[in-house]
């Protein structure tokens, strides 16, 4: 993954992100991709209407995402769902109250940056992939059933 030219990069895309399912590691790191241009656009001073497009993108694109996981998650039955998508409400709420300091003020603060840092850190290289483990474990187990199902049909 590249990041244009010239452009500040927060963070850069460490193998240690991948979860381990393809489409999911993609998301991630178009949210990277996301989450490096509105640092980018913050650093450079964009401000008011301009640096509201990058919130807005990054929440869109983050309730997709999340989205997408918490449909794999019921679909394999994890048991740590709820506590997985709390997890995702919670960062959900945490770049609405952003946009509306955005708002108030034209800036997004720098906690914000550090909040953002913190979890992809800290959901991605953990509590995703603990998830995915289980949703990977989930299909094999399935794989497994249904070989041996067949065998018996
Ligand atoms: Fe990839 Fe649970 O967010």
């Amino acid at each position: 993954m590249s990041a244009l030219a010239g452009s500040k990069v927060l963070l850069s895309w460490q193998e240690d992100f991948n979860v381990g399912i393809e489409g999911v590691d993609a998301q991630h790191q178009r949210l990277l991709v996301l989450i490096n241009g509105l640092w980018d656009a913050t650093v450079r001073g964009t401000s008011g209407p301009q640096l509201l497009t990058h919130v807005d993108e990054l929440a869109r694109y983050t309730r997709y995402h999340f989205a997408d996981e918490e449909q794999a998650m019921q679909g394999a039955d994890y048991p740590q769902l709820a506590a997985h998508r709390r997890a995702h409400q919670g960062f959900v709420a945490r770049i609405a109250a952003e946009r509306e300091k955005v708002m108030a003020d034209g800036y997004v603060t720098l906690d914000l940056v550090r909040f953002l840092q913190e979890w992809l850190v800290n959901h991605i290289a953990v509590e995703d992939k603990h998830y995915a483990a289980y949703v990977l474990g989930n299909a094999q187990r399935m794989s497994f059933f249904s070989r041996l199902l067949r065998r018996f049909a």
